[in-house]
């Protein structure tokens, strides 16, 4: 094989290739993307409380206040354009999502539940800068709003 045959094989090859992932993009992939990066937010935020409270780090007041912050800011998102329909776990095409097709059938109490976090942040908020104490009485209230939703609405890892 000459040079330039070569080259245009290897290019067929790799169009072929680029054809064949833009083709595997679904039509719910950007909001399932954007609401698992709110969710990433939620967790590098909590990860960040939870480890001063549980002291494998040390506390900082600074900090805890701005990532609590940070976190009641992402709890208190929007979410409208975040849960389009058939954008659940079950439909095929979809990015990767964990996301149960109950929260479709269920609105309602997926709201109150994300509510339930807001609350719970907001408290968090307002209290994770004043010491170790006030951010160890209000991190649990948090941790629970997680679990209690993504008990009832998230699919576990496959
Ligand atoms: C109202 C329901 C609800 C609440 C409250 C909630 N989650 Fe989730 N969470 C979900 C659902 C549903 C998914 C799956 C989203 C998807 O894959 O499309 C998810 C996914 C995640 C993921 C994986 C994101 C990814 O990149 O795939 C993390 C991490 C996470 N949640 C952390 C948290 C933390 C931390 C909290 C509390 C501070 C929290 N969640 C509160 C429903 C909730």
């Amino acid at each position: 094989m000459n040079k330039k045959l070569i080259v245009t094989v290897l290019l067929g090859v790799f169009g072929v290739a680029a054809f064949a992932v833009a083709q595997e993009k679904g039509p719910h992939d950007a909001a399932i993307k954007g609401r698992q990066a709110m969710f990433q937010t939620y967790n590098f935020n909590m990860g960040i409380l939870g480890d001063m409270a549980k002291g494998k780090i040390d506390y900082n007041a600074e900090i805890a206040a701005q990532s609590a912050a940070n976190l009641n800011a992402a709890a208190s998102f929007g979410q409208a354009a975040m849960w389009p329909e058939g954008s659940d776990s079950e439909t095929p095409g979809n990015a990767r999502t964990r996301a149960l097709p109950a929260i479709w059938n269920n609105f309602p109490d997926v709201a109150e539940k994300g509510n339930a976090l807001k609350t719970a942040s907001e408290k968090l908020a307002a209290e994770a800068g004043n010491g170790l104490d006030a951010l160890k009485g209000a991190i649990g209230d948090v941790g629970a709003t997680c679990k209690g939703c993504h008990d009832d609405y998230r699919a576990k890892r496959r």
